[in-house]
């Protein structure tokens, strides 16, 4: 049978389970975007990196592409464009449509208000000022590491949930599904106020807020099925520092840090001054001192001392989501600067967060054991260079 040729023993044990660490053949075998992430020809992000403020065509264009992406190689998901609009100071009084991308792939056969979700989330808009920004790191990196994630863990999904079905496991815990958040109007036209910022997820998390799953159902409406908002923000430049912002979600923040410090001991991560590419090329082999991009793995619960940076999770946390914001302090040099595009991007980081980020969604369906390498090798083969900066 299909599943016994699939499964190890480990799977089978963890099937029950809820979160599971991958192994180091799965973390080996995560697909790379490779070609992909070109920035001029790749297919999956050099459509976002132009000028995309929310309500012009450049908008319109990047939201179609996220649609065809999914549409194209991804039909299990759902796709849902969530339409608000609002004056904006630079509006002259008009109203600006601003439009939502939300992905959602649930079990098959379940119903919505029974699933708790992994919402992982990023914002498509750029800023209108200065002239032609293109927002690399902010976000369109982000948005394509979200896409080749989906695209990564797809065919584990499936996997996992006929295996689920077969066993009768179904029953023994809540379903689990993922959706992915593509937000709009996440920058002010003008200057950063409560209103001129936040547009899309002000409107989402307020209509969501009230858009109650029938009566009976586990989780109320689909802000309390949120189980986990990971927003990720300002990604793509060399060497980042991302602290851990909230005490309530610290172990989360962990486990994406332990799954950090796995891909850096077997070397996956380009970006390291340690990577075997690089070591091969270097005279001197003494391992240089490895820094991380989740710097406070052992924060302790005194040291939280409530600051954060304002961004998208803001109207779903003032609501009661459960937030990991995934933004460096500093933030990159070219923080809305015209020269944060695709050239200043650092792809070897920018594909370390991918996997990253592939790895901590993975385990927290409980992946592991359902990714075969014929489905892996299938959806990208790595012919990328190795880039040594
Ligand atoms: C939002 O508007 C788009 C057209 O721009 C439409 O296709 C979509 O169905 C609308 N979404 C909802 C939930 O009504
Ligand atoms: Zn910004």
């Amino acid at each position: 049978m299909f599943i016994f040729v699939v499964l190890s023993l480990v799977s089978l044990l963890s099937l029950g389970s809820t979160y599971s660490t991958l192994s180091d053949e799965t973390l080996k075998r995560l697909p790379s975007p490779g070609d992909d992430f070109n920035i001029k020809t790749g297919a999956l992000l050099a459509p976002i990196l132009r000028p995309r403020v929310s309500g012009t065509e450049g908008s319109a264009a990047v939201l179609q592409h996220f649609v065809d992406f999914f549409t194209k190689n991804l039909p299990e998901w759902t796709l849902e464009i969530h339409n608000s609009s609002s004056t904006t100071p630079t509006s002259g009084g008009r109203e600006v449509p601003f439009r939502n991308l939300i992905a959602t792939r649930d079990p098959p056969g379940s119903s919505s208000g029974e699933v708790g979700r992994l919402a992982l989330v990023a914002h498509y808009d750029s800023k209108l000022t200065p002239k032609g920004f293109i927002g690399a790191t902010d976000s369109a990196a982000p948005c394509a590491m979200l896409l080749h994630m989906a695209r990564s863990i797809d065919a584990a999904l499936t996997s996992m949930w006929a295996a689920r079905a077969t066993h009768g496991l179904d029953a023994l815990e809540e379903a689990k599904g993922v959706q992915i958040l593509l937000l709009d109007g996440e920058e002010a036209f003008q200057s950063w106020t409560d209103t001129d910022s936040l547009y899309g997820a002000r409107a989402l998390a307020a209509d969501w807020e009230y858009a109650y799953h029938t009566a009976g159902s586990t989780y109320r409406t689909p802000l309390d099925s949120i189980e986990l908002f990971v927003l990720l923000d300002l990604l793509g430049a060399v060497s980042p520092r991302v602290p851990s912002y909230f005490k309530t979600t610290h172990w989360a923040y962990k486990n994406m840090a332990d799954i950090e410090h796995r891909l850096r001991e077997l070397g996956l991560f380009k970006s390291s001054p340690n990577h075997p590419a690089r070591m091969a090329k270097r005279k001197n082999k003494k391992p240089r001192t490895e820094p991380h991009f989740l710097t406070e793995a052992k924060k302790v619960d005194e040291a939280f001392l409530g600051g954060f940076v304002q961004d998208d999770h803001v109207p779903f946390m003032a609501r009661g989501v459960d937030i990991l914001h995934i933004i460096p302090t500093p933030f990159p040099r070219v923080w809305h600067e015209i020269d944060d595009d695709g050239e200043n991007l650092d792809m070897n980081t920018v594909e370390d967060w991918t996997r990253l980020v592939t790895a901590f969604a993975s385990e927290w369906m409980g992946l592991e054991g359902f990714f075969n390498s014929a489905t892996s090798r299938a959806i990208h083969e790595d012919k990328s260079e190795f880039e040594i900066p």
